[in-house]
């Protein structure tokens, strides 16, 4: 869903709560307590105190902090930027043997006039697949299977090579693409590319970008006789 005309959309985790044994830790009570002692000894005997109440085993810590540190890295690894010189202005996200719709999206980025087109910016696009996931079950949530970056060229365009992403199972959530630009001035920008016709795409959302024109996030799919869909999306950046 991981934004603006932004729309983001995140997958929650789903997290395992442990009923605590003891009574609640009361945290401002804890970290006065902490804080006021002058001595090492005491302060052992206070982070015990706190561990014991989260009920942590000391040596289970540093797999906590491994595990921790592997997510933020792959967290950030997801959405960083590649080294721009490998990059192309046109892309492909998946295998010829990718089960789904092929679909070719092209578009170009603006500045704010709509007119002038930005080289050089990075674009970093994901969506889920023909099943409506965005990785197997079982794998780190982290693990988004289609996806792709791309740089605009001198025109300012872009362009890759897909499936027709699916909404989410047993879900009345609209297909999309989620994407990511990286503006050569440092900047970034979430933006989310829609289909339409797509069935679940309420009246009002089009009623909202009825005005923007070749900028609207709502793409038109050209069904060319080559069996691959194709759409434009342009992006003006504000
Ligand atoms: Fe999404």
């Amino acid at each position: 869903m991981p934004v603006t005309s932004m729309t983001v959309v995140s997958t929650s985790a789903h997290h395992e709560t442990r009923t605590p044994t003891s009574s609640p830790l009361n945290f401002d009570e804890a970290s006065r307590t902490c804080f006021s002692f002058k001595n090492r000894r005491r302060s052992s005997y206070c982070s015990s105190l706190v561990l014991n109440r989260l009920q942590i085993n000391r040596k289970s810590i540093p797999l906590y902090l491994v595990c921790i540190t592997l997510f933020v890295i792959a967290t950030a690894l997801g959405q960083t930027p590649p080294e721009k010189k490998t990059l192309s202005w046109k892309t492909r996200l998946v295998s010829e043997r990718e089960p789904g719709e092929p679909l070719i999206v092209s578009g170009t980025i603006y500045q704010s006039d709509g007119k002038t087109p930005i080289p050089n910016a990075l674009l970093y696009v994901y969506h889920t697949d023909a099943t409506g996931v965005y990785a197997p079950k079982g794998s780190a949530q982290d693990s988004i299977r289609i996806k792709g970056w791309m740089k605009t060229n001198s025109e300012g365009k872009f362009e890759f090579r897909t499936i027709k992403p699916v909404c989410y199972p047993r879900s009345s959530a609209v297909a999309h693409i989620h994407a990511k630009i990286f503006l050569p001035n440092g900047s970034e920008r979430w933006d989310e590319f829609l289909f339409d016709g797509d069935t679940n795409l309420r009246s009002h959302v089009y009623e909202k970008h009825k005005d923007e024109g070749i900028f609207s996030p709502i793409m038109k799919i050209n069904h060319g006789g080559d069996g691959v869909l194709r759409c434009v999306k342009n992006i003006r950046i504000r």
